[in-house]
């Protein structure tokens, strides 16, 4: 049992993040690559598709504040994840904080965690991106095929049903999406065009286009990432002032569609009132995802020690500022009720009367959707090559590309999986998966944080965690409130991923790690 709890030391971490040659990960980028990588990871699906519809169902105008309860839970996580990637600045974040502090069983588990954040997390995006895509093209009178847009079955309820795709309107639309206009303007679907989605070709295509980006270099791939975010961060501003400006012009419009700010709970959990608020902040969370992605960067950081923190913390932060601006004047310009749609920004920017706007919104959410899945693909990719460094992944996962300096192989095999997922397996499945994943990260690395402390205090933290124990703490407790915000089968799902990663630890990982063959039994949970 001790070899199980048997941690990483830190000199030995501290070495390898010293590293250089063609063998190692190449130094490129600076503070803003680091803000700007974090904004690309954040900005995607959350904003420009989930906060609608967790308004109109759940918190009403009071959106607002569930953006502020998990961002602040985020924030607490944030700091931890700052004082970590300073202190061990390894391309392996929570799964290499996890090997310093808790032993190679708990790193084992929160590699494989992570997969269900970055692996899946990119899948989820990709499958959003295709929708955004497809709409897109179809604006401009542009068809494919519409069963080479979806995904074979969905799942509605406890139940998996063929995805049907319905036209209406010349406009191919899944019927899920549909169901409630066609009832509304009282169309029988079975009367209209129908085709089942066979693969979704559109979210295969486009994880390929960016892992090929990832391979040809960590510098091309942060350039692409900063044009991207530059795009994305302008429409969300030019959303903030047009959306703005007509607030001012219409405060008597603005101030009835924003009372009841928080309108009376109706009788069950989560329908509006207080628990509507936490309920939205548990659908939201996603929309914070990938400011961690950050710390998987460190070994590619110029200057790790000082801009890990810049990077994190920037980007959440600037993020968490757009994000509140964006969701209280969403609801100020449209009432809440008519936000349940799969466009709501796009929605909103109609209402305001600029007619470019909506195409303006749609372009910005598939370049926005497109840089989160660069960087998640990113972190799956240097997680993995972490993991193959310490031996408990086959070498391939971390071979270098002598020319580009990319872990290549490992990109490929990430980027082959994700999308064979995307193209597969129903959004709403990957999407709470993701959240669950990253909430076990987040609630482990804070753990990690506040238990390093009481062992080594006496290490050199470039960057510190204020008020420990208590930001942790807070850290560890909104991430597990969240996490109870999902519903049981997700928390099924995840045990049963945790289950299949411990039959491979015990295959695999346990008989080949290096630090069980190189360092001493002596070394357990946070030694050095
Ligand atoms: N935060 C990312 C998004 O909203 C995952 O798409």
């Amino acid at each position: 049992m001790a070899n199980l709890l048997k941690c990483k030391p830190l000199d030995m971490l501290m070495q390898e993040a010293s590293e250089t040659g063609e063998h190692s990960l190449k130094r490129a980028l600076g503070p803003i690559n680091l803000i700007t990588l974090g904004i690309g990871a954040i900005i995607g699906a959350g904003i420009f598709v989930l906060t609608g519809s967790a308004a109109a169902q759940y918190a009403g105008p009071a959106i607002v504040l569930s953006f502020i309860l998990a961002g602040s839970g985020c924030v607490f996580a944030g700091l931890c994840y700052s004082e970590f990637a300073s202190l061990i600045p390894i391309a392996g974040s929570a799964y290499t904080y996890g090997y310093a502090t808790l032993g190679e069983i708990f790193a084992w588990i929160i590699g494989w965690d992570l997969i269900l954040e970055y692996a899946f997390g990119a899948a989820t995006v990709a499958s959003g991106w295709s929708g955004y895509f497809v709409s897109f093209l179809q604006d401009f009178g542009i068809s494919i095929p519409p069963q080479l847009t979806a995904t074979p079955y969905t799942h509605v309820g406890h139940q998996w049903i063929p995805n049907i795709l319905v036209q209406y309107q010349g406009r191919w639309e899944l019927l899920t999406t549909m169901g409630p206009l066609l009832k509304q303007n009282g169309v029988d679907s079975s009367t209209l065009p129908q085709v089942t989605g066979v693969f979704n070709l559109i979210a295969f295509l486009v994880i390929g286009v960016i892992t090929t980006i990832l391979v040809i270099g960590i510098k091309e791939s942060a350039d692409f990432n900063s044009a991207i975010v530059m795009i994305k961060v302008t429409i969300v501003l030019i959303f903030i002032a047009i959306a703005g400006a007509f607030v001012l012009r219409h405060p008597t419009l603005a101030a009835a569609n924003w009372h009841p700010f928080i309108p009376p709970n109706r009788g069950a959990f989560g329908e509006y009132g207080w628990s509507g608020i936490a309920r939205a902040a548990g659908v939201i969370f996603f929309a914070y995802i990938g400011f961690d992605a950050v710390s998987t960067a460190a070994q590619e950081a110029k200057n790790p020690q000082k801009d890990m923190p810049i990077g994190i913390l920037g980007s959440l932060v600037i993020c968490t500022i757009l994000y509140i601006l964006v969701s209280g004047l969403l609801t100020g310009i449209v009432p809440y009720s008519a936000l349940n749609v799969a466009d709501p920004v796009a929605v909103g920017i109609d209402a305001t009367g600029v007619r470019w706007g909506s195409i303006l919104v749609k372009l910005g959410a598939i370049a926005g959707l497109g840089s989160v899945m660069l960087v998640m693909l990113l972190g799956q990719s240097r997680v993995f090559f972490s993991m193959s460094r310490d031996g408990l992944l086959p070498e391939w996962a971390g071979a270098v590309h002598p020319r580009f300096r990319t872990p290549w192989i490992s990109s490929i095999t990430v980027g082959l999986f994700v999308a064979i997922f995307a193209s597969l397996v129903p959004i709403g499945i990957l999407g709470e998966l993701v959240s669950i994943g990253t909430l076990l990260a987040f609630v482990i690395v804070c753990a990690g944080v506040w238990i390093l402390r009481v062992r080594r205090p006496e290490l050199h933290r470039p960057f510190k965690t204020p008020l420990v124990p208590l930001v942790p703490i807070l850290g560890i407790v909104i991430s597990f409130a969240l996490m109870a915000s999902l519903p049981g089968d997700t928390w099924l799902r995840l045990i049963v991923w945790l289950a299949i990663g411990m039959l491979i630890y015990f295959g695999y990982g346990r008989h080949h790690s290096r630090v069980q063959r190189t360092v001493p039994d002596a070394v357990k949970s946070g030694g050095d």
